[in-house]
Parts: C-alpha cells; sequence; structure tokens
C-alpha cells in the first residue's frame, strides 16, 4: 500500500516549514511577559537550557519517529508498538482541537492588520475597541473564515507546493520584519530601560515555578506532543541529518521569541512601565500593544507591520495543525488531500463559530467555568500535550527503548552529540518534571492552589 506521500525538497525546507509551525503566536504574545514576570535574563536562561535538553530531546524524538515510520502520528505509534495506539489517537485529537479556535485568534490578527492598514490607529487604542470587536457577531465570523480560507488553500497546494513554498517566504520575511520593528522601538527614548528590565536576571523571581512556566512555555513554543513535528518527519528525506535540523528549528524558534521580547517589554515598558506587563495572552498583543502604538511615533506603520509579522507567524502554524489532521485523514480513510482539506475545513468551520460566538451572543455556553476558547486551549495545553509527551518518554523510554530512535538518527552515519542527554532525559528527567507539570496545572485550575 505504499501510496505516494509529499514531501519536502530538503533539509532547509523542512526546516523552514517545521520552524514555520514553532514561530507562532506563542512566540509573540506568550514569551515576552512570562520572561518579564519570571525575573528576566533568568527565565530565558532557564528556557535556554530546557530548549537544548528537554526540547531538543522531544523534538527530535518525534521528527525520528515521523521519518521512520512514514506515517502520519495515528499509524506512527501504532507501527512502533501495537499497545501504545491509543497514543496515536491521542495526538491527533489535538490538533483537532486546536484548529478551530487558533484560526478563531488568527481571524482578530487580521482584522489588527487592517486596522492598521485603513489608519484606524486611534480607535484601536481606544479602550473596550478589542472587546467590542471580539463581542460583535458578524465581523469576527468574516475574519474566521477569511483566515481559515488561506490556511486551507495553502494545505491545499500540498507539502512541497503549498507549505515548504510558504514557509519559504514567510520565515525570512518574519525574521526581517522581527529585526526592523526590534531596531526601531530599540532607538525610542526610554527603550533601553525596558531592555534591561527584560534581560537582566532578577534571581529573587526564580522558583520552581519558573521552571514549570518556562517547560509549558516551550512545548506549546516549539509545537511539540501533538503529532506535527511526526507529521513533518514524515515528510523529511531520509538523508536530512536530524540533529541538525532540530537544532535549526530550535535556533529560529529561541531567536524569535527573544526578538520578541525585545520589541514588545521596551515597547510596553516606555508607555506603561512594569504593571503594562502583568497582562499576557490576547490581552498584550490586542489591547496593551495597540495602546502603545496609538501613543507611538510612526505607531500606524508598526503596527501595520507588526500584525503583518504576527499574521505570518500564525498561518504557517496553523498550516501545519491542518496538515497535521489533513494528514490523518488520508492515510486512515485513504482519500485524497482534496477530501480531506475540504472536510478538515468544514469542520473547523462548525467548530469555530460557536467558539466565535462565545466571546459575545454565546458567552452562555461554558464548561467547566470556562468559555469555549478557553476550555479548547487549556484541554490541549495543559492536559493533553503533557499527557501525550509523558506517553512518548514511556514509550521510547521505557517500551521500544532509546536506541530505536538513535539509530534512526544516526541511519546515515551522522553523529549523536547529545546522545547521553537524550537517553537521560527521555527515560528520567522529562517524565518526572512532566508529571509535576500535569499536576501543578491541575491544581492551579482546581484547587485554585500554584506552586
Ligand atoms: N508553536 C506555535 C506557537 O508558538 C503554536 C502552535 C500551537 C502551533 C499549536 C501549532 C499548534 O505559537
Amino acid at each position: 500500500m505504499e501510496k505516494k506521500r509529499g514531501s519536502f525538497t530538503g533539509g532547509l525546507g523542512f526546516v523552514l516549514a517545521a520552524a514555520g509551525s514553532a514561530v507562532g503566536l506563542g512566540n509573540l504574545w506568550r514569551f515576552p511577559p512570562l520572561a518579564a514576570q519570571y525575573g528576566g535574563g533568568i527565565f530565558i536562561l532557564v528556557y535556554i537550557v530546557l530548549a537544548l535538553t528537554f526540547g531538543f530531546a522531544l523534538m527530535t524524538t518525534e521528527i525520528a519517529i515521523g521519518r521512520k515510520t512514514g506515517s502520519s502520528p495515528v499509524m506512527a505509534y501504532q507501527k512502533l508498538c501495537r499497545k501504545f495506539k491509543f497514543l496515536g489517537y491521542l495526538a491527533a485529537a489535538i490538533p483537532v482541537i486546536i484548529l478551530p479556535y487558533y484560526c478563531v485568534i488568527g481571524g482578530w490578527v487580521l482584522k489588527y492588520m487592517m486596522v492598521y492598514l485603513q489608519g484606524m490607529t486611534a480607535e484601536a487604542a481606544g479602550d473596550g475597541f478589542f472587546a467590542a470587536f471580539t463581542g460583535s457577531t458578524v465581523s469576527p465570523l468574516i475574519y474566521f473564515a477569511v483566515y481559515l480560507v488561506a490556511t486551507w488553500l495553502i494545505v491545499m497546494g500540498g507539502v512541497e507546493k503549498g507549505i515548504e513554498k510558504i514557509s519559504r517566504i514567510m520565515m525570512p520575511l518574519l525574521v526581517l520584519l522581527s529585526i526592523g520593528i526590534c531596531i526601531y522601538i530599540l532607538t525610542l527614548p526610554g527603550a533601553l530601560e525596558g531592555a534591561r528590565y527584560y534581560l537582566l536576571p532578577d534571581f529573587s523571581k526564580f522558583s520552581l515555578k519558573t521552571i514549570c512556566a518556562a517547560m509549558g512555555q516551550m512545548f506549546f513554543s516549539m509545537s511539540l506532543a501533538m503529532g506535527i513535528m511526526v507529521t513533518y518527519g514524515s515528510y523529511t528525506k531520509k538523508e536530512v541529518c536530524l540533529t541538525k535540523s532540530v537544532n535549526q528549528i530550535e535556533l529560529f524558534d529561541t531567536v524569535v521569541a527573544l526578538l520578541a521580547g525585545l520589541m514588545v517589554v521596551p515597547a510596553v515598558y516606555i508607555f506603561s512601565g512594569e504593571e503594562g506587563m502583568s497582562s499576557s495572552g490576547p490581552g498584550l498583543m490586542f489591547v496593551t500593544l495597540p495602546k502603545v502604538f496609538g501613543d507611538m511615533a510612526g505607531g500606524r506603520v508598526i503596527g501595520f507591520l507588526f500584525f503583518v509579522l504576527v499574521l505570518f507567524a500564525a498561518l504557517t502554524s496553523s498550516v501545519s495543525v491542518m496538515e497535521a489532521i489533513v494528514s490523518v485523514l488520508m492515510e486512515h480513510f485513504g482519500i485524497s488531500r482534496k477530501a480531506a482539506c475540504t472536510g478538515t475545513l468544514i469542520f473547523a468551520l462548525a467548530v469555530g463559530i460557536p467558539v466565535s460566538l462565545g466571546n459575545g451572543i454565546w458567552s452562555g455556553i461554558q464548561i467547566l467555568g470556562m468559555d469555549l476558547l478557553t476550555f479548547f486551549d487549556y484541554l490541549s495545553n495543559s492536559v493533553l500535550m503533557p499527557l501525550v509527551a509523558l506517553f512518548t518518554c514511556i514509550l521510547v523510554g521505557w517500551v521500544i527503548g532509546t536506541k530505536t530512535i538513535t539509530d534512526e538518527v544516526t541511519r546515515n552515519g551522522e553523529k549523536f552529540g547529545r546522545k547521553r542527554i537524550y537517553e537521560i532525559m527521555i527515560k528520567y528527567i522529562a517524565p518526572v518534571f512532566l508529571v509535576i507539570i500535569l499536576i501543578s496545572y491541575t491544581l492551579a485550575q482546581f484547587g485554585g492552589i500554584t506552586l
């Protein structure tokens, strides 16, 4: 049943597409405030150490699983061990949960890009602009649909002509935009003060919580434990050097997160000091930053460029989420890419509508006291992703053995420099931390207790 699977043209195409998946809203709206709140430089240091050990181990595992089995997640885990069939389904479920709400947020990004294009800088800075927009009925739905269709069109283009091509264009532009905006913001009076606040380590803010926060962030940011890297790994040619690719993807993701911090933290710091950094998530990007752009010389242009940057980052991520679903559907049901894409499109539309309306007329719909968007986000990031990562570690570390993965990595005679670290991570350290993360998330959510 050797059916023709898509593939990336080579190492660079793969790295850019995977980096496209990794670099997303997480880098731009979650990393900067987290770093600012958890001790600046010390958080950054912890994050980098975790990325080089834990992140490296998990990403290598997922890509190697994909490449070894040549399958999408549902089949891939099953091929490794029949008893772990459930893990494939679990991993594949995560993109299904994420896609609709990620596209709703993508629609907001699109809206803000248009707002700056039209020169509505002052309106966007007004109190209540964001709530009024997301709470309205028709407009967010239209932006959501446009964003979703854009994602769909790219995925319809296939692995090489859609995903790889768009990543080759958007990712270099994204880096250029980040650097350009950073330089502009750092030349504003008072910005260096903000940069110092961001970069200087504050050891008094270091605790177990710092590690947990950095770990959670890293997961989300590197698109780990949701079948995406397995899927992309399965499109990777056998001769591509895995460790080098993983290093490059991580470098890309971390550099963009650091740059995001260097633009967002100083910008907010200039206009509202340390308190300004207390908002995170959507609030930072859609409420705080527009106020900053409203006060800044050249705010319209910078605001527009900033949201173009966010749009590129988000699009290459939602494309990877949709592709993970599409690859499973194609493989599982033996259907064409077109049919799989269109089915996914219809599903995401159907689920995205209540998610979007949940901010307005349907705000009454709540699960466990959360609106739909918050609930889906919680379920995927705080429950399923750590679980999938934990089971992956158990599978690789204790059932099939790390050798299965390290052999795949070194199949072309490639050197695996951090092999020892890899083995220790997967077998011992990562599982322990994953259990801590799971417990701490659950306590925080339901017991109101934070570590
Ligand atoms: N890694 C992406 C980010 O940093 C987020 C993402 C989440 C991508 C889920 C794909 C799937 O924003």
